[in-house]
């Protein structure tokens, strides 16, 4: 029997009430295979901790996580805390620290999820975005020059070295192969005359060894239109990490909502733990209420199982996800119903035990 070790970090907000029930339908997943389980160990980082000891996470946080097969995260944020201490400390150093260059992203219209565009049903939008979650815009790097004077200068500098462009790039143009999909490249070359250029350049270099997958190149502003107008044209795409984020929060909203959007934080050489977590923030406005959707954390921890080597077993919680949508009897209210999150996390694990 294979024991999966998995860091826990369940955050703020609704990052804990959305865990709970994301590691129900783990344990229940794991149960009904057979052939794994999973050992938890529950890390109380975040701005509890922060408020507590001045720490988002202890001075060893990164040591301790790195003896862990993968992360599963919540959310991190919380009112009282700046929100660039609160993530730069906590989340975007995980990122970092274990190099986890890749965020994929689903975008899928799943049925019975609402889609707020005219005309497009289940498997209509159909796509996977793949977020360059190392460095450029997010790089953390700047000045801030004679501050609070008149003459205050603020710097944010975006880096996009030459492998971090190229190995996301190829990243995405190996899953496109594998799928059979196109891939689309996001960037802004005519206004970021450096960094998007480059990019450009790169995307271009790489795509003639794949002379096999069709490829297009879009401006952010137009692409962020095609998602609204034709969303149906994507199949992978591959973006910046400042792209990425806007792009997949537009593409939460047209698949049913933040509830439902899932990430995963890869490093794909597997020579550090990769993080799961669900797109979504920690929703202050209704944490500690059991209103929020746990479907997003549900569908990371789908993605998680697919890292561990358990395709069935991902699969199978997605199609359960799924079937549980398309009934529409038991969901939250951001979709409409009337259930608390709980509530969802027991139907599903119910389901995956009938299926
Ligand atoms: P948010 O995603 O927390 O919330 C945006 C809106 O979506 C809110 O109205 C919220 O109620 C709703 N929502 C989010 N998740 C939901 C769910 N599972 N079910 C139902 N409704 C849901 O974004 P925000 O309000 O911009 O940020 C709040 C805090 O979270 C900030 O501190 C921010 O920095 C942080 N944040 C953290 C992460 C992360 O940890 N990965 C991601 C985004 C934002
Ligand atoms: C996300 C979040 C984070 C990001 C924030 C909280 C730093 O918005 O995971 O999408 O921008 O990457
Ligand atoms: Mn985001």
């Amino acid at each position: 029997m294979t024991i999966h070790n998995i860091a826990v970090i369940a955050g703020d907000g609704i990052g804990p009430e959305v865990i709970a029930e994301g590691i129900r339908v783990l344990d229940a997943a794991a149960e009904t295979d057979g052939g794994f389980r999973f050992r938890y160990s529950y890390f109380p980082w975040g701005c509890e901790h922060y408020l507590h000891t001045g720490r988002m996470m202890p001075d060893d946080g990164i040591k301790t996580l790195s003896g862990f097969e993968a992360i599963y995260l919540g959310a991190v944020g919380a009112p009282g805390v700046p929100d660039h201490i609160s993530l730069w400390d906590l989340l975007l150093t995980i990122r970092h620290s274990f190099d986890q260059y890749v965020n994929l992203r689903p975008i899928k219209l799943l049925r019975g999820a609402s889609c707020p565009l005219k005309g497009i049903g289940p498997g209509g939008i159909d796509m996977i975005v793949v977020r360059e979650n190392s460095e450029g815009e997010y790089a953390g790097k700047g000045d801030w020059l004679f501050r609070g004077e008149e003459r205050e200068v603020v710097l944010q500098t975006g880096v996009f070295s030459r492998l971090g462009c190229e190995r996301i790039i190829r990243y995405a143009f190996e899953l496109a192969r594998s799928e059979k999909r196109t891939l689309t490249s996001v960037s802004k070359g005519n206004a970021l005359n450096y960094s998007m250029v480059f990019w450009d350049s790169v995307f271009e270099r790489i795509g003639a060894e794949y002379q096999d997958v069709v490829t297009d190149s879009l401006l952010v502003d137009a692409a962020s239109m095609f998602f609204v107008k034709d969303p149906g044209r994507f199949g992978v795409i591959v973006t910046s990490n400042l792209f990425g984020d806007i792009l997949t929060d537009l593409g939460a909203a047209i698949t049913g909502g933040m509830g439902l959007a899932a990430g995963a934080n890869l490093n794909p050489p597997k020579k550090y733990p990769s993080m799961f977590e669900p797109i979504h923030g920690s929703a202050p406005d209704i944490a500690g209420r059991q209103l929020a959707n746990p479907l997003a954390a549900v569908w990371s921890a789908s993605q998680m199982l697919e890292h561990l080597g358990h395709p069935e077993a991902a699969a199978r919680i997605l199609n359960v996800m799924e079937c549980h949508m398309a009934a529409a009897k038991i969901l939250t209210p951001d979709m409409g119903g009337i259930a608390t999150t709980a509530e969802v996390g027991e139907a599903i694990v119910k389901r995956l035990w009938s299926l």
